[in-house]
């Protein structure tokens, strides 16, 4: 594990190559590469990485809130997709396991961990609770999971949303399916946020910014297919929905951090969260979600 000299990220590697880095400002990740160096996310050539606003790319945090919420009681003043993702995070930490089988290192496991507490944020007049976060990155050989457990440090309860905004690096947008969906109904947010049910696989042809509740458990796996390889497998840990965002060429266009401007090509936003619903949780307790995103190697 080692840090940027400017203390901003935190970067670490298995010894078979593997790497992760994570930006302390949003505990965003912003990279992760497999053994050969190839890069699995996909971040802006304009994302602002100085903490001025959240990161275009990479896997921001979005919590308490998914989107904005006008009419809710205490998450109407609330930012888009909250406060996880532009306040900064406090290192807390690394561990490293090796699986019971064998000594390799291709068994080697790293845990980054990451915390975020009320007492860090001046939010009180944005979101009047006392919480704790914590968000764990683990990098294996052949997957990332990202997992965030969010505690009610509060004497009332307290009702939230969490998401793993993550924009994975595909080769051509034309050319993937989206498999594990079928049959699931969606919001879909380009259309009136009608509700609808998926007929087959996902492909992307336009706009497309969906909020998927699959049918079966977290654990089924949503995966990306392209050319006939399938670059990632998605599951889900108590993470109900999954949301499907490729903002295509005008609302590319419109967002002055996202460049280049036929970079939709190469990504697609597969967003684990719990936004369906809003979360209750009663003084003390805890929610856990996590996402693990397995590649082929
Ligand atoms: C997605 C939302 O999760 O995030 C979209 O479903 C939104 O509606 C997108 O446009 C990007 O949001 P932001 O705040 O990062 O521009």
């Amino acid at each position: 594990v080692t840090f940027s000299d400017d203390n901003s990220r935190v970067t670490a590697e298995l010894p078979t190559g593997e790497t992760v880095e994570i930006l302390l400002y949003g505990a965003t990740v912003i990279s992760w590469k497999d053994s050969r160096g190839d890069e699995k996310l996909w971040l802006s050539e304009a994302a602002k990485l100085d903490g001025s606003k959240p990161v275009r790319g990479g896997i921001p945090l979005v919590f308490p809130v998914f989107g904005t919420a006008p009419n809710h009681a205490s998450a109407s003043k609330l930012p888009q997709h909250g406060f996880a993702r532009n306040n900064r995070w406090e290192f807390l930490g690394k561990s490293t396991s090796e699986s019971a089988a064998g000594k390799q290192a291709a068994d080697l496991s790293v845990k980054l961990d990451f915390g975020l507490s009320s007492s860090a944020v001046s939010n009180s007049d944005l979101w009047p609770f006392k919480f704790n976060l914590i968000y764990s990155v683990t990098l294996n050989r052949e997957n990332l999971t990202t997992s965030l457990v969010v505690t009610n440090d509060d004497d009332k309860p307290f009702e939230c949303q969490v998401l793993m905004h993550t924009y994975l690096r595909v080769k051509d947008i034309t050319q993937v399916k989206i498999t594990g969906l079928d049959g699931a109904s969606y919001t879909d947010k380009v259309d009136g946020a009608s509700t609808k049910s998926q007929s087959g696989d996902v492909t992307i042809t336009g706009e497309t910014d969906r909020v998927y509740t699959p049918k079966g458990g977290p654990s089924d796996p949503v995966s990306v297919v392209e050319s006939g390889k399938t670059p990632y497998t998605v599951t889900r840990d108590n993470l109900s929905n999954v949301v499907v965002w490729n903002p295509w060429t005008e609302k590319a266009e419109g967002m002055a951090d996202f460049a280049p401007k036929d970079g939709y090509k190469n990504m697609l936003c597969i967003e684990p969260g719990a936004v369906g619903a809003w979360q209750t949780l009663e003084a003390g307790d805890a929610f856990e979600g996590a996402q693990t995103i397995t590649i082929p190697y």
